[in-house]
């Protein structure tokens, strides 16, 4: 199947049931069970070090930031909370640009820094000092990943900032028994990448490492790339 039929699958699936899921584990309700909990949590570590990451600049009042991928906000609204000054998120699923439009609204007020749209991260136009792109990256087959990561290192000046789940040999062993077990929420394909072959990328994009971290819970698990100018 090509990337195409994988986007649209994606588009459909987080405009549907998937949005009903993502928008729970992505919130504080207690209606989530114990695989959406710690996807949950480690979700919110990754989110966690990449609030830090920009807080510790002192910068961030300055920037512009592209979150690419955004879901419901869950990076975009901290961001704008720790004095963000502009930040372009966009998803391709509109109920998940939505949600976060209205989550931004109840959170900050009507007039705040961050513009919602829904948009395929590979249409993005436009110049950011950071693009930051997290765990969408389990959405691309591999042969698609490349074009994708070029593409968001066209649109970053200074920084880009990226997630994604590691393919190693134990990961790959664990999506291979959740593909034999694939229970009632699996709903899209998963892709992992090798950290080797995303780095390769970065570099020949003209990108070198600057931080990284590696967010490890049962159920999630997500390698988290800062790359600057070489
Ligand atoms: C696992 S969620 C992560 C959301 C957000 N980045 C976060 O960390 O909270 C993946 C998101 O990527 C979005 N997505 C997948 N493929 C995309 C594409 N080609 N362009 C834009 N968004 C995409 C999905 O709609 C979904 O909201």
């Amino acid at each position: 199947m090509n990337a195409v039929d994988d986007k649209t699958e994606v588009r459909e699936y987080f405009n549907a049931t998937g949005f009903d899921r993502w928008k729970r584990i992505y919130g504080e309700g207690d209606d989530v069970n114990k695989v959406q909990m710690n996807i949950r949590i480690g979700h919110q570590q990754t989110i966690d070090h990449v609030v830090g990451w920009l807080t510790a600049d002192g910068n961030l009042s300055e920037i512009t930031i592209c979150d690419a991928g955004c879901g419901v906000g869950s990076l975009s609204i901290p961001l704008a909370k720790a004095g963000a000054k502009s930040i372009a998120a966009s998803d391709i699923s509109e109920k998940m640009s939505d949600e976060g439009r209205e989550r931004a609204i109840a959170e900050l007020g009507a007039s705040n820094p961050i513009t919602f749209t829904a948009q395929d991260l590979e249409t993005i136009s436009g110049q950011y000092h950071t693009v930051i792109c997290l765990d969408v990256m389990i959405h691309y087959p591999p042969e698609k990943a490349g074009e994708m990561t070029a593409h968001l290192s066209s649109l970053a000046t200074d920084r880009l900032i990226i997630s994604f789940a590691p393919k190693t040999w134990y990961y790959a062993i664990l999506k291979k028994i959740g593909e034999f077990f694939p229970g009632p929420s699996k709903a899209t394909r998963a892709y992992l990448h090798p950290e080797s072959y995303v780095l390769k990328v970065l570099e020949e994009n003209g990108w070198k490492l600057a931080r990284n971290e590696l967010t490890k819970r049962p159920f999630y698990f997500s390698r988290l790339l800062e790359v600057v100018k070489a």
